[in-house]
């Protein structure tokens, strides 16, 4: 469908009032920016699920789309026009059609990742992009369900899982902190090699440079510390150990404009946040009833299967369930952990009610499209069925991953490594949640920090 760029005649698409502005600030914008964008603070989200927060921002776009039906709508705050999308057809155009008219590398996405990352594809123009996009996606194999290096990365996951089961049998709980170990150490050896298990430097450095992030441009850029970290990863690279990602860095051809060491900052960034979506979907796997003892019996591996499948590293092996699989991706959708997908306008845009300018930017709540009790049955239940055959854009918008040109380039290697460091935590063990879920009746926040598990040998 043609959208030209609008004449200068057309209206605006609406702008709320200064309540509206406030409602909006208070309750939808303001939980992800305080929770913390890059790295997230565990006591702020503790605090907002005490109070619900994000159940609040759901209930405020509900009341927006009841007065002003299928949007969008606009706020205007001191040197920024925002576009607040209501729909699930708006959400899907802004989605496929990037990044011109609708750029991925937002303002906001700048101030926060070029601390860390000014050469990711992320944060990159149009024209950059066209090289390191693709970079990602070689090495992360987007449109492989099993990455080549699945035998490896299973391998590390054996390893790490037993020595943290280790731990948990003398203690005889399993929490965030002794988990926090345990995945730092899976990601270093997954993304940089086995040499980087204990290379906790690394990550301090990144951690730093990430709450430098959180505060976006309030903070200047620590050049000095950025380039020892990007410094040490192109050591990993150079070093290129055998199945880890920085070889296959060392060994995909890319032109020198794809920057592919700075692609990596993003990777190792980016598997916090399937740290917290496997810890609360483990939550959801030991509270539903009967879905722990479901995995397990699909585990035994069938008589005659191959050495391959026994291992977990074919494409259908035992490890690679679907309820695993369907259990991080409701993880995912119940508690997105990108909850704003951020968009700018490059050019002149028209809507349904009105136009909007070039430079405006496009939010996407995700929480509003994946817990909206109005119109998805399903919005608070657990419920895997949800994710059991392919979606597109004729269905109601679930994307934690994002979607369109601009979707996680590495959603399967998260679907492939969450759901076998899950698999490995209940084959080895009963575990049983501290404090259950109800599984029909989901809060709207969970903070993945404050779980705990009763870990015993089965
Ligand atoms: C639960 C885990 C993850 C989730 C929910 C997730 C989600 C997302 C989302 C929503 C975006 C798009 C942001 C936007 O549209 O602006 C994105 C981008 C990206 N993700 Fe992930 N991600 C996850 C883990 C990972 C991991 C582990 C990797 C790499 C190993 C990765 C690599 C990337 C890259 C490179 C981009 C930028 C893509 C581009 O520039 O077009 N992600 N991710």
């Amino acid at each position: 469908m043609p959208r030209a760029t609008e004449p200068r005649s057309s209206p605006d698409i609406p702008i709320l009032g200064p309540v509206g502005h406030a409602r909006v600030l208070a309750r939808v914008l303001l939980s992800p920016v305080i929770k913390g964008p890059i790295v997230r603070r565990p006591r702020v989200v503790g605090l907002a699920e005490r109070i619900d927060l994000d159940s609040a921002g759901v209930a405020e776009m509900q009341r927006l789309r009841s007065r002003y039906g299928p949007g969008p709508v606009q706020l205007r705050i001191p040197g920024r026009r925002i576009a607040l999308l209501l729909d699930p057809e708006d959400v899907h155009r802004v989605l496929n059609e990037g990044p011109e008219p609708f750029s991925q590398a937002t303002l906001e996405k700048r101030g926060a990742l070029n601390h860390f990352e000014p050469g990711s594809s992320l944060v990159s123009s149009a024209q950059q992009r066209l090289s390191r996009r693709p970079f990602n996606e070689q090495v992360l194999e987007t449109d492989r369900p099993v990455h080549s290096h699945a035998e490896q990365m299973t391998a590390i996951i054996t390893e790490e899982v037993e020595a943290l089961l280790g731990h948990a049998d003398f203690t005889g709980t399993l929490d965030w902190d002794g988990f926090a170990v345990m995945w730092g150490r899976m990601v270093r050896r997954i993304v940089l090699g086995d040499g980087a298990r204990e290379d906790d430097q690394v990550t301090d450095d990144l951690r730093r440079l990430r709450e430098r992030g959180n505060l976006s441009y309030l903070m200047p850029q620590n050049r000095r510390l950025r380039e020892r970290f990007l410094g040490r990863l192109q050591e990993y690279v150079d070093r290129a150990e055998s199945g880890s990602l920085a070889a296959m860095v060392a060994q995909t051809p890319a032109p020198a404009d794809a920057k592919p060491v700075q692609q990596m900052p993003q990777w190792l960034f980016a598997f916090d946040a399937e740290a917290w979506a496997t810890f609360r979907a483990l939550a959801l796997l030991v509270s539903h009833p009967g879905a722990a003892e479901q995995v397990r019996s699909e585990m035994t591996v069938p008589p005659g299967a191959s050495a391959a499948e026994a291992a977990g590293s074919s494409a259908c092996g035992p490890r690679d369930q679907p309820l695993l699989r369907a259990a991080v991706l409701e993880s995912l959708r119940l508690w997105p952990t990108t909850p704003l997908i951020l968009r700018d306008s490059t050019a002149g845009t028209r809507w349904r009610n009105g136009t909007l300018p070039a430079g405006a930017g496009l939010v996407i709540f995700a929480p509003f499209f994946h817990r909206d009790g109005q119109t998805l049955p399903e919005a608070h239940r657990f419920s895997p069925a949800l994710w059991s055959g392919d979606r597109d854009d004729s269905d109601w918008p679930l994307v934690p991953f994002s979607g369109g040109p601009g979707m996680c380039p590495g959603r399967n290697v998260v679907l492939l490594t969450a759901s076998r460091v899950l698999g490995e935590l209940l084959g080895q063990r009963e575990i049983a949640a501290a404090e259950p879920l109800d599984t029909r009746r989901l809060p709207g926040t969970l903070s993945p920090f404050h779980l705990r598990f009763a870990v015993r040998r089965g």
